[in-house]
């Protein structure tokens, strides 16, 4: 990881909360401010899921505090606000399973929106709320995300219909049957969440636009596609296709190739990601709307678990296009990125080779250190 100079590092003077911040992002975010933010706080709940049983903290340093408390206990949070007075929070903490969305719908409401508004009630009950909060959103709230109809207007597909998956039809189309062209999607897209995480992380933007509103505290919402890179749960079932296919090919075993396997993701490195977080918490007017932080680049999963098997090692052939697919999934997800470079005088460095290589390098460290 590039670790910004110190002359380049904008937030010091900063007392930073990070909610969710032993997770992959949180921590890779963590390393970057304990060597200049005056103090980070990282309030995480070691979510077993993510971390392992019995999972503890890591040695952050002197100026990182590690509170192991849950989002939604409320006077964990006063406590945390109260105690350390930040001036910034990162509210990353989330549970963060599409698939499994659907299966524990009241524990991710609880976790993500319930644990939102507890957030809320904390900062406005502080005595000195912090000057910003930045959100870690997601494309989720996008649903299908846009694609173009003849006439060259931006439309949103229904979500793809459980019929018209099973008959092998996977791309989205208009309702008169045409197939629809996917383009970038931008902010000005009205949000469409096709899942209960999507719908979840659509209330944590709502809830913070109402709930700061009137205070003195601003908000940059972030709306993140799929992050990846070194740190991402290798043993979390549920997110990261990337490390689930790095496992999986470490262990010897036939990819799974859903659909047709010309789904298609913006994959972003999560150091970029990190970048644009700080600049989040930096830039000088990034304003509330929401902001797409992606590569902007779109990769079919099949390409990209392809370059996977090479780049480790395995025959190039261990996979299989199974035409499997899951209620929620969407289809096309790229970014347009156009209002982060514009805001936060961000642009992502890592090509997907890159990044790539990277993840692959990591992940082939954890396996045989954990042999
Ligand atoms: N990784 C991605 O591709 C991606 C994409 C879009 C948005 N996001 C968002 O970014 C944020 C961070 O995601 P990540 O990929 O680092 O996930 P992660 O699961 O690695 O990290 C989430 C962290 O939150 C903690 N956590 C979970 N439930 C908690 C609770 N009840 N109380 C306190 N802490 C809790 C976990 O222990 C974990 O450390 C999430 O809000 C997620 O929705 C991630």
């Amino acid at each position: 990881m590039r670790d910004l100079p110190a002359e380049e590092f904008p937030l010091t003077g900063d007392r930073i909360l990070v909610t969710g911040g032993a997770g992959f992002i949180g921590s890779r975010l963590v390393r970057q401010l304990r060597a200049s933010a005056e103090k980070t706080v990282v309030f995480d709940s070691l979510h077993p899921q993510v971390h392992g049983e019995g999972a503890t903290f890591p040695d952050e340093g002197a100026n990182v505090i590690c509170m192991k408390a849950d989002i939604r206990d409320g006077d964990a949070l006063r406590s945390a606000i109260s105690d350390h007075t930040p001036t910034l929070v990162y509210h990353l903490a989330a549970e963060t399973g599409t698939g499994q969305s659907y299966d524990l719908i009241s524990r991710y409401c609880d976790v993500n929106v319930g644990g939102t508004a507890r957030l809320i009630e904390a900062l406005r009950q502080s005595r000195s709320p912090p000057r910003r909060v930045v959100l870690a959103s997601s494309r989720a709230v996008y649903g299908e995300g846009a694609f173009q109809a003849d006439d060259g207007s931006l439309i949103i597909p229904a979500s793809r219909r459980e019929e018209q998956l099973k008959a092998g039809d996977f791309v989205p189309r208009d309702l008169a049957g045409r197939a629809l062209r996917p383009v970038p999607t931008p902010e000005s897209l009205p949000p469409a969440p096709a899942s209960i995480y999507g719908s979840t992380k659509l209330m944590q933007e709502y809830l913070l636009e109402q709930g700061l509103a009137g205070m003195a505290t601003e908000l940059v919402l972030l709306r993140f596609q799929n992050v990846y890179g070194p740190g991402q749960s290798l043993r979390n079932p549920y997110t990261g296709v990337l490390s689930i296919f790095c496992s999986q090919i470490l262990a010897g075993r036939t990819l799974n190739i859903f659909e047709d396997g010309e789904i298609v993701r913006d994959f972003v490195f999560v150091d970029d990601v990190v970048e644009a977080l700080v600049k989040a918490g930096a830039a000088a007017a990034p304003g509330s709307t929401p902001i797409n932080i992606g590569s902007g680049t779109p990769a079919s999963i099949l390409g990209t678990a392809q370059f996977l098997l090479k780049i480790l090692g395995a025959p190039e052939d261990r996979f299989l296009i199974s035409g499997d697919f899951r209620i929620g999934d969407i289809r096309h997800s790229v970014a347009d990125i156009a209002r982060a470079c514009e805001r936060l005088n961000w642009q992502p460095r890592f090509s997907l080779k890159k990044g790539l290589e990277a993840l692959a390098d990591w992940a082939r460290q954890e396996a045989s250190s954990s042999r």
